[in-house]
């Protein structure tokens, strides 16, 4: 890996006192990142998944590197809303430290959330906005802290660049974009990550947001692969293919290294080299875009979450985005007024 010295297990600080959230840490770059953050006992680990007989591996591996970190589990599909929002009401600290938006898929057959977006943006980029959407208050009341330095870190990857020419094609979210080819659609999922990181960074100074390439790692994500998509990989990355734990580097480094020396809002490669841009992943307007899709994508689901759980809110989206978002929740017994 090219970029600055970076070991872990020497240049990570004394985390004491830190409250981290990792999502997607049952397994590969994620899981190398929950492991290595232990190493430097922060109070308290939070990590997201699906597979709840990894999670216990997990923990058990924690408990036995650093037995005096507390470690939770929060079982989520960020292909479902409602599951990301309910695992979000399982989060019960006080402050957050660390932010690491890590889970990720890319769905080689087209495929819709079961919100009914594009599968890889669903995932990769909705359901992530959602929950940052949520812990927002926890971020900016610890940034307030005496000495705080809060940090979101957004896994991309450097196959944003094979985004659609447009970059983001919004009208079509809301569809499978089977005219794409999967690495289109996962490319306009990485473009969104780092697009939302550069704009979160803008509406939130206090905070420091960045968003990453970790590096071509041997995880579950490449072994899933057809084995065509594999080969291409494998052969792709001769020589530079990284362990999941060596994957986890630039994650570690964007999350724990000083912060004078990173930039706001800026795309890194491993490790901590600041990554080059192309048109689209640079376009502040698109980022705004990006920002008040996502807002008005999330309203609209909220206003569904509530009539679920019968409460009245005020809600700024307009009336026909929120016929249309609660027609596909059929089962919902709310009026819309
Ligand atoms: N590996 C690479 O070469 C590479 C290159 C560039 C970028 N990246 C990015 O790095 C990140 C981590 O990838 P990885 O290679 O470590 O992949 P991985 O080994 O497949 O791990 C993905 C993690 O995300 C979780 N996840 C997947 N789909 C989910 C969903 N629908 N809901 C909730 N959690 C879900 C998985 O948890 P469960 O299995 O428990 O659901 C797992 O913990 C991704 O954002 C990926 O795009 C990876």
């Amino acid at each position: 890996m090219k970029g600055v010295p970076f070991n872990p297990d020497k240049d990570i600080p004394d985390l004491s006192g830190k409250v981290i959230f990792v999502t997607g840490g049952t397994s590969g770059i994620g899981k190398g990142s929950v492991l290595s953050f232990a190493k430097h006992k922060p109070a308290h680990i939070y990590f997201t998944g699906r597979n709840s007989k990894s999670a216990t591996e997990v923990i058990n591996e924690v408990t036995a590197l650093a037995p005096d970190v507390q470690t939770t589990f929060l079982e989520c599909d960020f292909a479902s809303l409602a599951s990301a929002s309910k695992a979000i009401k399982r989060f019960t600290s006080e402050r957050l430290d660390i932010l690491v938006c890590n889970a990720g898929i890319i769905s080689e057959k087209p495929a819709l959330t079961k919100d009914g977006y594009e599968i890889d943006f669903g995932t990769n980029h909705l359901g992530h906005a959602l929950i940052i959407k949520l812990l927002l208050p926890t971020l900016l009341r610890t940034a307030e802290y005496h000495d705080a330095d809060v940090r979101i870190v957004i896994l991309s990857s450097q196959g944003f660049r094979l985004h659609p020419k447009s970059g983001i094609v919004f009208k079509e979210l809301q569809t499978t974009q089977e005219d794409y080819i999967h690495w289109v659609r996962y490319g306009q999922s990485k473009l969104a990550n780092i697009l939302y990181a550069a704009e979160l960074a803008r509406r939130y100074p206090q905070i420091t947001t960045v968003s990453l390439h970790p590096g071509v790692a041997g995880t579950n994500m490449v072994a899933n692969m057809s084995t065509a998509n594999r080969w291409l990989i494998y052969v792709t990355s001769l020589g530079r293919l990284l362990t999941p734990e060596q994957g986890a580097y630039n994650s570690l480094w964007a999350a724990t290294s000083d912060k004078g020396k990173i930039v706001n809002g800026e795309y890194y490669e491993p490790v901590g080299k600041r990554g080059t841009h192309d048109k689209q992943s640079n376009d502040a307007k698109l980022a705004e875009e990006l920002w008040e899709y996502t807002e008005t994508q999330l309203s609209a689901y909220w206003y569904v979450l509530q009539c679920f759980e019968g409460i009245v809110v005020i809600d700024s989206t307009s009336k026909e985005h929120r016929l249309r978002t609660y027609m596909s929740y059929p089962h919902t017994s709310c009026s819309i007024n």
